[in-house]
Formats: structure tokens, sequence, C-alpha cells
């Protein structure tokens, strides 16, 4: 495993539509090892595989129970991700960005969102998120639509030192 480099604005592959996997082979493996490492060491709550140069269909996010701190967090790998089902109403939320830095925004976004897409090993996997993990997700797969939180913020600003906000 090894860290890779994130990119940040203006790279353009954060603006690019990113590709379908369809081998699952040694290369996949690798790439997504080092996301997990990468979205580790940022720290991060969520990382695209766009954000690290790569211009596959790939996110992870990890995120621990929000209501429960003693719940450790819940690693997702997810391959080809689609949200299927949305709940009615948005949440507004803060957010940061990994590739954005020194910024963050607040941005609607769905409260409950269902997912489908493939685990790393290419079998069908599904994901019901609610809150802060299905936040995570929508930002993370707006990224393979080359889509930033900028673009959907209500607004942006560039938080206090000490103001904490999750980024991915
Ligand atoms: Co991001």
């Amino acid at each position: 495993m090894a860290l890779r480099e994130i990119v940040t604005i203006p790279e353009p592959i954060l603006r690019k539509k990113a590709h379908k996997v369809t081998n699952f082979g040694p290369d996949l493996q690798a790439l997504i090892d080092d996301m997990v490492e990468t979205m580790r060491d940022a720290p991060g709550v969520g990382l695209a595989a766009p954000q690290v140069a790569s211009p596959l269909r790939v996110i992870v996010v990890e995120f621990g129970d929000e209501e429960n701190e003693e719940v450790p967090p819940k690693l997702f790998t997810m391959v080809n991700p689609e949200i299927v089902r949305v709940s009615d109403g948005l949440v507004v939320g803060t957010e940061g960005c990994l590739s954005i830095p020194g910024f963050v925004g607040d941005v609607e976004r769905v409260e409950q969102i269902t997912v489908k897409g493939q685990n790393r090993f290419g079998k069908p996997m599904k994901v019901k998120a609610s809150g802060w993990l299905a936040r995570i997700f929508q930002h993370e797969i707006d990224h393979l639509n080359g889509v930033l939180f900028t673009d959907r913020a209500l607004r942006v600003w560039q938080p206090a030192e000490g103001e904490v906000v999750p980024r991915d």
C-alpha cells in the first residue's frame, strides 16, 4: 500500500466524468488499498478516485455513528456506485473537501439514500444511508461526475482556525 497525492482544484480530472470499472484485477485492488490509506492519512471521511488522479468510478467512505462515538467507524468501498432511491426533503450541512483545501460550504443534500454498486471484487452490493453518511456518499458520487460541493453550496467560506468540518 502507498499514499497517493490528493489533487486539488483546478486539476482538470476533478471536472471529468469518471469511467465505469470493468476490470477488478490487481490495479483496482491497489487503487482501493491506496485510497483507504490516503483517506485515513489526510484525514478525511471519504475519497473518490478522481481525487487521486484515477478516472475510475470508485469511492471509499469511512464514518462513525454520529449518535454513538463508541461504535467504531465503518469502512465502505464501492465500485460503480449509483443512487437508486432518495428520500423526500433536503437537509443543509457544512461540508469540506480534500481537493478544495481551506474552504467549506453549506450544502443541501437528500436525507436518506439507497446506493447500489459493486464491492471491490465485483459482487453486487447495496447500502442504505441516512444523515452524515448519506451526505458523504452524495459528495463522493458527485466527484465521479465532475461535480464539487462548491457547485451546490448555498454559501462558501474560509473557516476560522479551529472550526472543524469533516472533509471528503
Ligand atoms: Co470532496
